[in-house]
């Protein structure tokens, strides 16, 4: 009874993020109908202008890099990834550590850019890369329990949180919510701290409050470590 009851209230939260999602991303996706792959991957692999190359720091392949927190970007979403370049060129998102850069990086590609490079990462063929939990624990991080992230994932937290995977599904859901199975860990771990404290607050509203800050606030340190231990490893077609 209670489970779902849970599953219908992130649905409902879900519909109506896509909702709001609907009106303000119909254009961009028209417009995403003339990106120009060709141009994306140009920009991709060797910059433009005050734009670094993306695979500097994405990686060649755009699957991310626990060294320098940045995150996996191939097939993540590809109205989603616009969404946050034009919010990274706006100001309204702002990333702690090497992911600083992208405030300028967003900034310094038109808008026809963004969608290009976005056409592009959505072009790869679906490819997984594992975090290396092992070494990242020798290293120092705290790396939590791929089983117990594994439950939250697919089940939530009883009376506290929805299952992350009635929204994020396992392929993220377009047009608004990204992939986030092979995600980085170690941007994982970073993404959740930041929605909970509040530091990044681009997440759509419902009932004008963020989505995803609200369900950060009710996870603790280790629940976002069990989280994206088994978000930055499970490589099955489904959780
Ligand atoms: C100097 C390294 C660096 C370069 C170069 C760089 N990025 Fe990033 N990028 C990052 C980091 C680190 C983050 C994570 C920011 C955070 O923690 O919020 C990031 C985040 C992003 C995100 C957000 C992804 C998400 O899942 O929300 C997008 C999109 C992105 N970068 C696209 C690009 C594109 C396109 C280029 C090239 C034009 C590029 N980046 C170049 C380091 C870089
Ligand atoms: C009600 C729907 C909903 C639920 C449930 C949900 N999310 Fe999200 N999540 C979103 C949306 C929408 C975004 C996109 C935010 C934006 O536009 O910046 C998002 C973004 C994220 C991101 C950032 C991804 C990136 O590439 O930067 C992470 C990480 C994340 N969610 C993890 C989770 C986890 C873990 C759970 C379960 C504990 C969860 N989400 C449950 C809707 C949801």
């Amino acid at each position: 009874m209670r489970k779902s009851t849970f599953m219908f209230s992130s649905w409902l939260m879900l519909s109506s993020v896509m909702l709001q999602s609907q009106a303000v991303f119909a254009a961009d996706a028209v417009a995403n109908i003339r990106a120009d792959v060709a141009n994306g991957q140009t920009i991709y692999n060797e910059g433009k202008g005050d734009a670094t190359a993306c695979q500097g720091c994405h990686g060649e392949k755009a699957l991310g890099n626990d060294s320098m927190g940045a995150p996996r970007l191939a097939n993540i979403g590809q109205i989603y990834v616009v969404k946050q370049l034009n919010e990274f060129a706006e100001g309204k998102r702002i990333a702690p550590g090497v992911g600083v850069a992208m405030n300028d990086i967003a900034k310094a590609l038109n808008e026809q850019d963004r969608r290009d490079v976005a056409a592009y990462l959505d072009s790869f063929e679906y490819e997984t890369e594992p975090s290396d939990l092992k070494s990242l624990a020798a290293d120092g991080s705290k790396v939590g329990k791929p089983e117990i992230g594994k439950l939250i994932v697919t089940k939530g937290i009883k009376g506290q949180v929805p299952a992350c995977q009635d929204c994020h599904g396992f392929s993220g859901r377009a047009p608004l919510i990204p992939a986030i199975n092979q995600q980085k860990f170690v941007y994982l771990v970073n993404q959740l701290n930041s929605f909970r404290d509040g530091s990044r607050a681009n997440d759509p509203a419902v009932n004008q409050f963020g989505v995803m800050r609200g369900i950060a606030k009710k996870l603790s340190d280790e629940n976002i470590a069990d989280i994206a231990a088994f978000l930055s490893t499970v490589t099955r077609a489904a959780p």
